[in-house]
């Protein structure tokens, strides 16, 4: 049995356990779904490196400088100009892995994707994450065979093992038994993000439920910005869910309007001359949001794809068109796509340093469910390498503080006394989302904020299930971290408060509970230069 514990098996979760595959120490990869049905397999648009393959002379310098003002300069920079510096290497080690990304001669060519001044994001059609995640599932299969990395998919954990403020290890569910066993050990969470705190409303898998991150907030796991939010604005409703209609689109020149007084309105392209359409997602999906309030305007945002070339569509974006064919029984080149705006991702999650470490002793997190990298809003094709970055460099620093682990003892499975109570009943998981969104829409403000708050705690009055408490807690966090941060910035914008104070506000928004309540404060950012 080994003793070092990854839970998810997405990019992060695969990044980590090939990093310590490689340096041969051993350890489990314990994930709700197999690899192949990860978050991470649903990402479409591409991954940022500044390869600087179209003469642009791109440059890391520069790409941290967008990645910096595209998260309105929340996030820790040491964190950042890592992942823009790494960037380029983790491409490259991709493309040795055998993803086959778009190519242009031996070099990968290279998209417009939002917030960005450059083409730096590399793509294989509009399937990248599904193509990375092959590549990478395969790279740690080898490992799996040669007993480094063991396996243990549909397998979710219940919560954290915890003794006087350090982690010791996680107690797990076999979804397929009901028996449940505790691991011991050093834990990495990649879980993901929190879209099944809001079902129907996200783009993501709501088999990413966000339950650990909420137990591990109950346990005292701090968070970090947990008010940051993503509202993507290109989504379309489908079969409960949020369709992505990737970014992609736009960097392959789709333009938004809106029918004002019966003509087209390309609102972004007139109110934003330099990058328009590919603005940071902050900001276009505010404009749309916007735009629909505004009475001379027919309410419905439209993307219009009618112009692209069959070339793009046939090298680029097939993918996309197949999907919006078959499932919206849309012709993208005839029909212009009615769209709008929807949570795709969580810039806010379990706080951690640079090193991935949380404020609990034996627990690190990366990927989406850590809030590191991305500040007040992501820019599109920084996730993966966030999650690849994340994963790696949490494994790193777990070998470098922990050594290498003794072998564990075997886990003991027991049945497990209520498997149901793993779940947050759908039915109040709806009514949570409801309440929840009533503060964390696009526009806030402290009245939203403050009766969602009220709805909560009168929901919370009432008997719930564990996981059900603590994905109160969690809202709890999110709304009151939302309430407390009086200004506007990135992915947070209060209508009561619509300027940014970096005076008292360029922080961090630290969410803890503390066992009776949820506590926030605001840290300073780390110095430039530090850890
Ligand atoms: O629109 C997209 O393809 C999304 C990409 C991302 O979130 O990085």
């Amino acid at each position: 049995m080994h003793s070092i514990h990854i839970i998810g098996a997405g990019l992060a979760g695969l990044s980590a356990a090939l990093t310590f595959a490689e340096a041969g120490v051993p350890c489990n990869l314990i994930s709700a779904q197999p690899s192949e049905r990860a978050q991470s397999v649903l990402a479409e648009g591409g991954i940022n490196a500044a390869l600087d393959t179209m003469g642009e002379h791109d440059t890391p310098a520069e790409h941290f400088a967008d990645t910096v003002r595209g998260g309105c300069d929340l996030a820790d920079e040491n964190a950042v100009k890592h992942l823009t510096e790494s960037a380029p290497e983790i491409l490259r080690r991709l493309i040795a892995l055998g993803v086959p990304f778009n190519m242009q001669g031996d070099v990968p060519v290279l998209r417009n994707f939002g917030g960005q001044k450059k083409k730096r994001t590399a793509y294989a059609r509009s399937s990248t994450g599904k193509i990375i995640m092959n590549a990478m599932t395969d790279a740690v299969r080898r490992y799996e065979s040669a007993g480094l990395v063991r396996r243990y998919a549909h397998h979710s954990c219940l919560s954290l093992l915890t003794e006087r403020g350090c982690c010791k290890g996680v107690r797990v569910l076999d979804r397929y038994t009901g028996a449940s066993a505790d691991f011991y050990g050093t834990v990495l969470l990649c879980s993901g993000g929190l879209n099944g705190v809001f079902p129907e409303k996200t783009t993501g898998t709501t088999q990413n439920t966000g339950d650990l991150t909420a137990a591990a907030f109950a346990a005292g796991v701090q968070l970090g910005n947990p008010e940051m939010l993503q509202y993507h604005p290109t989504t379309v409703g489908i079969s409960g869910k949020r369709c992505l209609v990737t970014e992609a689109a736009r960097g392959e020149g789709g333009r938004l309007y809106i029918l004002r007084g019966g003509e087209k309105w390309y609102f972004m392209e007139e109110k934003y001359p330099e990058l328009g359409n590919l603005m940071p997602r902050d900001v276009v999906a505010r404009e749309m949001y916007f735009v629909r309030q505004n009475p001379e305007c027919g309410g419905q945002v439209y993307l219009d794809l009618t112009a692209l070339p069959e070339e793009t569509w046939r090298r680029k974006l097939s993918d996309l068109r197949k999907e919006l064919t078959d499932y919206l029984a849309l012709d993208p080149k005839a029909d212009p796509i009615p769209v709008e705006e929807g949570i795709h991702y969580f810039m806010g999650g379990i706080d951690t340093d640079c090193a991935h470490r949380t404020n609990l002793a034996g627990l690190y997190a990366a990927g989406e469910c850590c809030s590191q990298y991305h500040g007040a809003n992501r820019l599109g094709g920084n996730s993966m390498l966030g999650a690849l970055l994340g994963g790696k460099t949490a494994a790193d620093s777990i070998l470098a503080a922990e050594g290498i682990p003794e072998t564990a003892e075997k886990p003991v499975w027991q049945p497990c006394s209520d498997p149901l109570a793993a779940e947050v009943p759908p039915a109040e998981a709806a009514q949570i989302r409801d309440i929840l969104l009533g503060g964390l829409g696009i526009v806030r403000d402290a009245a939203s904020l403050e009766g969602a708050l009220r709805q909560l705690t009168e929901f919370a009055a009432v008997p719930h299930n564990l996981r059900t408490q603590n994905r109160i807690l969690l809202g709890e966090a999110m709304l009151r971290g939302a309430l407390a941060r009086r200004e506007s910035r990135g992915a947070h914008y209060r209508a009561d408060y619509p300027a940014r104070d970096d005076a008292a506000f360029r922080k961090t928004t630290v969410a803890v509970y503390d066992g009776s309540t949820v506590q926030i404060t605001f840290r300073q950012l780390p110095e430039k230069g530090g850890a």
